[in-house]
């Protein structure tokens, strides 16, 4: 990345190197714009170097909802130029894998959910079928005895999440970002109700002046509020709490997991280097993002009964990050009412990965004034203010 020692002042000043700011970066340096990029740690240090990198949005997002729908569109832009040409731009592969999702039923209730939701998502023009479990066994064999049957979804895959995050990174560099590690925000500058810049510490010291300033701090945006103080009303900045997920990866001597397999709560992702990643555990634990033994003993005894080969595996190593979750599962992406110059995209909980395309030209047309259509709707920051108190909406 690159270092400090341009000029302290910036169009754009992106708060956070997770896939949600390296994505507003690489949108925003399209534009012409000078962006500068300020991370406390490293590049995907946390939740977007953690994640196993699904691109499932028939997995994660009901029927028909924001999630879903959303989460389509995202992957058809992944899948159709964009991943080609952050890998074009940045020099760095994300390792896009069209593998398909299985999603198995082992017990009744799953095949009664599975088929009903399978023929919901193929009725609204959903790539999804119903298989039983030989054609399933077919597709992914090994798979545990018992089966009952399976929703394949053929068109979506995964990326490796870090790979994705610095490649983002790199190819807004390539356009002249700068990508500063190891500097931290303290407070922001204010000009009134007016954000003007930021303060910060470590690798960069001082101000640094903005045109604009973009809050993608993951489960660390809250610190937003503190920096506003009295600028905005109590409850106007949408909520972010931490979900602790647990991770692990596993080698079989000889790989047989081809496709995402989806079971029991858990997932198992093949990736290029023959490992399978085993995720996740979903906790509570605060900013803890210490790996326990707990959670390893939930993912290790998880992953055989959805493979049973995987029993033999050898345990390659264990890690976690802290998933910036929302009350409704959907990022915030917007400006914050009575505050000038100052746009946030974070919560993205479950999807960051997924939903980083859209995420970044969201940012991207808010900061040059383009109509940002449907998607500011969904994204509203305002959202849980306006449900907590409707009457203020009417
Ligand atoms: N996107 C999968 C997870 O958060 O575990």
């Amino acid at each position: 990345m690159s270092s400090a020692g341009s000029s302290l002042a910036a169009d754009v000043v992106v708060i956070g190197g997770g896939i949600a700011g390296c994505s507003a970066a690489w949108f925003l340096a399209q534009e012409g714009l000078d962006v500068l990029l300020v991370e406390r740690d490293a590049v995907a240090a946390h939740a977007s170097g953690a994640a196993a990198g699904m691109l499932t949005p028939t997995a994660e997002g009901e029927p028909g909802s924001p999630l879903l729908v959303r989460g389509l569109a995202a992957l058809a832009q992944l899948r159709e130029s964009l991943c080609a040409e952050l890998r074009a731009r940045s020099g760095i592969d994300p390792e896009f894998e069209p593998s398909g999702v299985l999603r198995l039923a082992l017990s009744e209730d799953d095949e009664r959910t599975l088929r009903a939701r399978s023929s919901a998502l193929s009725g609204s023009g959903v790539d999804v079928e119903w298989l039983d479990a030989q054609s399933a066994g077919a597709l992914q064999p090994g798979l545990a005895a018992g089966l009952r049957g399976a929703s394949w979804s053929p068109r979506e895959a995964h990326v490796r999440s870090p790979l994705l995050t610095r490649a983002y990174a790199g190819a807004a560099q390539s356009l002249g970002a700068r990508v500063v590690a190891g500097a931290v925000v303290t407070a922001l500058v204010l000009e009134g109700d007016r954000v003007a810049g930021v303060r910060v510490a470590g690798a960069l010291e001082g101000v640094i002046s903005a045109g604009c300033v973009v809050v993608c701090a993951g489960s660390w945006s809250g610190a937003v509020g503190s920096w506003l103080g009295a600028v905005v009303a109590a409850g106007a900045l949408p909520p972010v709490e931490p979900v602790r997920g647990q991770i692990l990866s596993l080698r079989e001597s000889a790989p047989t997991v081809r496709t995402i397999v989806w079971g029991e709560g858990a997932y198992l992702v093949p990736k290029r280097d023959g490992s399978v990643i085993v995720g996740a555990t979903e906790e509570r634990a605060g900013f803890d993002a210490r790996v326990t033994a707990r959670g390893m003993a939930e993912l290790t005894s998880v992953a055989p009964r959805l493979v049973p080969a995987l029993a033999d595996a050898a345990f390659e190593h264990g890690w976690a990050g802290l998933r910036p979750s929302s009350p409704d599962g959907l990022p915030s992406i917007g400006r914050i009412d009575g505050v000038g110059q100052l746009i946030v995209a974070y919560g993205h909980y479950r999807s960051g990965v997924l939903l980083s395309p859209l995420s970044g030209q969201l940012v991207r047309d808010l900061v040059i004034g383009k109509d940002p259509g449907r998607d500011a709707d969904v994204f509203d920051p305002a959202r849980f203010s306006r449900a907590a108190s409707p009457d203020r909406s009417s």
